[in-house]
């Protein structure tokens, strides 16, 4: 399966995903890495890795449908088949997430449906929750409420800080993503058409 990774920062979550498409196992090669910001660490690693990138600067366009026009540009150009947001910060238009509709995975730090949105870690700080996690799920028009397809439970600590909340949920993360990848880029998970993944698929 041919997958483009999407981002907008420091990449773990892409370095995770090189690392998880190098096992002869895995049926996902990484084509296209695109960035929304210029000159960002993910850039880096994915250009350390031999892998193409393009940076489509969401500055430049004069509304989220020429942004979300280019990026499907690039996808096609390229031949994706499977779109994982990895820390891409935009909210993408509905044409564009219809279109990717089963085919585009993202990773939110917490268990959804709680915590959905921003520092989603602070919120599970705050809400004093002794157990929280990450999920990847397919993306949906509605933010963070797509199909789950992974989740990891990461325990709140009574020392934790956001920083040393969110480096763990990462790590759980760094999990996650390359194992949701695999159950979608093997077709073993499906979205079906009523937004839903069948149960004896697992
Ligand atoms: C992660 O915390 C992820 O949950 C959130 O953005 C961060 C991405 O970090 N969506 P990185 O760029 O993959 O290191």
């Amino acid at each position: 399966t041919r997958v483009a990774v999407l981002i907008s920062g420091t990449g773990t979550n892409l370095q995770a995903l090189m690392e998880q498409v190098k096992k002869p196992s895995s049926s996902a090669e990484i084509v296209m890495v695109i960035s929304n910001r210029p000159g960002v660490m993910g850039l880096k690693r994915a250009s350390m890795a031999g892998i193409q990138t393009r940076v489509v600067d969401h500055k430049l366009y004069g509304s989220r449908a020429e942004f979300d026009g280019t990026i499907d540009k690039v996808l096609e150009e390229f031949g994706v088949e499977l779109v994982c947001l990895a820390g891409f910060m935009r909210i993408l238009t509905g044409p564009f997430v219809r279109k990717w509709s089963g085919k585009m995975l993202n990773i939110h730090p917490s268990l959804l449906p709680s915590f959905k949105g921003v520092n989603a870690q602070k919120q599970a700080l705050q809400a004093g929750v002794r157990v929280t996690g990450c999920t990847v799920h397919f993306v949906a028009e509605e933010v963070d409420a797509g199909a789950i397809v992974v989740q990891e439970a990461v325990p709140i600590l009574v020392t934790d800080t956001e920083d040393s909340l969110s480096e763990r949920i990462r790590e759980a993360e760094h999990r996650a993503f390359p194992a949701a990848l695999e159950l979608v880029g093997s077709g073993a998970v499906k979205l079906r058409d009523d937004g839903r993944i069948d149960p004896e698929q697992y």
